[in-house]
């Protein structure tokens, strides 16, 4: 590398009458020689890239020098790196990578790291008649190669440590780490060490499995590492039957069919075994067992075995099975019992309705097309009375009040008449 300090080209007058002009402006201009606020030297691009180049511009300059003279690092003689003289355009330089153009920038081609420094260009400023400096600060990058991402293991078990690291061949970059695409956030059991480097995991959880990446930046590129995909392997820890036990028990209805289903948390997923009573049964060999028709024979207790062979956790849970008898038919008036509190307030102001009814038809229509109407409502509300004479049990009573809010709800007691209406009102009632 050709360092700034190095000796100028040998022979050549050119730079005697550089050194020669620069010592006669520095001990003239000493005691005067301002660093001044309104002229700075400012790279273009802000940041230098190896290998391709960079101008040193002076900003604030209002009128054209006589000269400009280059410094690096300080101003002092022996760190002169470039001389320019406008009236005749001579250039002397220390490295043939450095021109300077006529409104004195100074170009830096072929750029490598060890480029990075403090720049200075000091002048006669003609609007001042003072001779100035202006200081700049280059910083040189590389443009960041692809990292690669290692890790001890890729498969681990949960509880474990895992290490992973971001090999670079760039020194001094910014390091960030992703997981599934996502900025890493470190928890607890997690740090970063060698300059962000490698990045460490205690106690890896089953929150842990998933794709991880590096990415290395600095001002002027960065670059992100392929993922590395890691598996965790876990459980189970826990059984959970469906349908859910009350208590311990599920009910099953004789003669109808059980599906018992035992959910686990593991991966590998796990493998199964279940057992009747103490009876291993060979056929099931999932998380499901399934009786079609069940018998009174099928009650007893079943129990759900879940392994892992690769954490080697195991875990059984039993649940005993009822067989019971089916219910008494017509258990549906339940379904309806969320109206029966409304119901009973709005059955009274249904009774108004029925009033208005009976009146509408005693005084305003006392024969005519309406009997059609009111055959059908007989015939279709039949069955609902029939149910409310045998049947005396609260929920029937309210199935009626229920029934009695639609009647009401549908239409204002000013049409309560209209026929159709009070068939749609009894086909409902008969529905329920
Ligand atoms: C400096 O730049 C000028 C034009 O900007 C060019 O003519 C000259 O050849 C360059 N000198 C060197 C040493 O590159
Ligand atoms: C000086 O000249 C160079 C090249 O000729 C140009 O890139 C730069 O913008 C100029 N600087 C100013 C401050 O005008
Ligand atoms: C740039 O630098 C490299 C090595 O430092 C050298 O081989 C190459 O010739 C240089 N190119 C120019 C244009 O100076
Ligand atoms: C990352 O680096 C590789 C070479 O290692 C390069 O081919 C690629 O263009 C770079 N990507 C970015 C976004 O700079
Ligand atoms: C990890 O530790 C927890 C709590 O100590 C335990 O329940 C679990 O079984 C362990 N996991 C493995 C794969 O050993
Ligand atoms: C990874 O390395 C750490 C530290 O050296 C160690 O504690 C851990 O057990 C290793 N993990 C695996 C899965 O090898
Ligand atoms: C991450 O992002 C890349 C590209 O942006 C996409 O191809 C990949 O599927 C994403 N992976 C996940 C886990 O989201
Ligand atoms: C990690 O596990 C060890 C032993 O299993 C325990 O003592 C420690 O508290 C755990 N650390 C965290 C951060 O969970
Ligand atoms: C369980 O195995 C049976 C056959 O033995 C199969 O029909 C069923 O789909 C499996 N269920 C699951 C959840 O894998
Ligand atoms: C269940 O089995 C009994 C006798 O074994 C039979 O009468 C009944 O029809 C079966 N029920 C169903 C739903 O298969
Ligand atoms: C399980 O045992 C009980 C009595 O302990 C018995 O009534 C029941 O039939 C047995 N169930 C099966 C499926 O063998
Ligand atoms: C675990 O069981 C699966 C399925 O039976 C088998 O493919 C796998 O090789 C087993 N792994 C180990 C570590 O025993």
């Amino acid at each position: 590398m050709e360092s700034p300090s190095q000796a100028p080209h040998s022979g050549s007058s050119l730079w005697k009458g550089f050194l020669l002009t620069a010592s006669i402006l520095s001990c003239w201009i000493q005691p005067t020689s301002a660093q001044s606020d309104s002229f700075s030297v400012v790279p273009n691009p802000p940041y230098g890239t190896v290998g391709s180049s960079v101008i040193l511009d002076i900003q604030g300059l209002s009128q054209q020098p006589p000269s400009y003279t280059w410094y690096r690092k300080a101003v002092i003689p022996s760190n002169r790196i470039a001389f320019y003289h406008v009236a005749n355009g001579q250039l002397t330089a220390s490295d043939s990578r450095l021109n300077v153009s006529s409104n004195g920038s100074l170009s830096i081609s072929n750029l490598t790291l060890s480029d990075t420094d403090d720049y200075f260009v000091q002048l006669f400023d003609p609007t001042s008649s003072e001779i100035v400096t202006a200081q700049g600060h280059l910083a040189v990058y590389e443009t960041a190669s692809k990292p690669t991402i290692t890790a001890n293991s890729t498969n681990v078990m949960e509880n474990s440590t895992l290490v992973f690291t971001c090999n670079t061949e760039h020194e001094g970059m910014n390091i960030l780490w992703f997981f599934n695409n996502k900025s890493l956030s470190l928890n607890e059991g997690q740090y970063l060490s060698d300059g962000d480097l490698i990045l460490t995991v205690k106690n890896v959880t089953r929150k842990h499995a998933g794709s991880y990446q590096c990415e290395i930046w600095n001002p002027i590129s960065s670059n992100r590492s392929d993922p590395l995909e890691v598996t965790v392997n876990y459980g189970p820890d826990d059984i959970l039957f469906s349908p859910s036990p009350a208590g311990d028990e599920i009910r099953v209805i004789f003669q109808q069919s059980l599906t018992l289903v035992c959910q686990v948390e593991s991966y590998p997923p796990a493998q199964y075994e279940w057992r009747v009573n103490v009876t291993v049964s060979p056929e099931f060999t999932n998380n499901t067992y399934i009786i079609q028709n069940v018998s009174w024979e099928d009650s007893g207790q079943y129990t759900c075995l879940a392994w892992n062979n690769v954490t080697e956790l195991s875990v059984s849970k039993a649940v005993t099975v009822r067989v019971i008898e089916q219910p008494p038919e017509g258990g549906s008036g339940s379904s309806l019992s969320g109206g029966a509190i409304a119901g009973i307030v709005i059955g009274v102001i249904a009774g108004v309705a029925l009033v208005g009814f009976l009146i509408y038809f005693l005084f305003f229509r006392p024969s005519g097309g309406a009997s059609e109407h009111h055959d059908t409502e007989h015939k279709s509300s039949a069955p609902n009375h029939r149910q409310t004479n045998s049947d005396s049990s609260p929920n029937r009573t309210e199935e009626v009040s229920y029934a009695s809010v639609n009647f009401n709800a549908q239409k204002p007691l000013a049409t309560a008449q209209l026929p159709s209406h009070t068939d749609t009102v009894y086909s409902e009632i008969k529905k329920k």
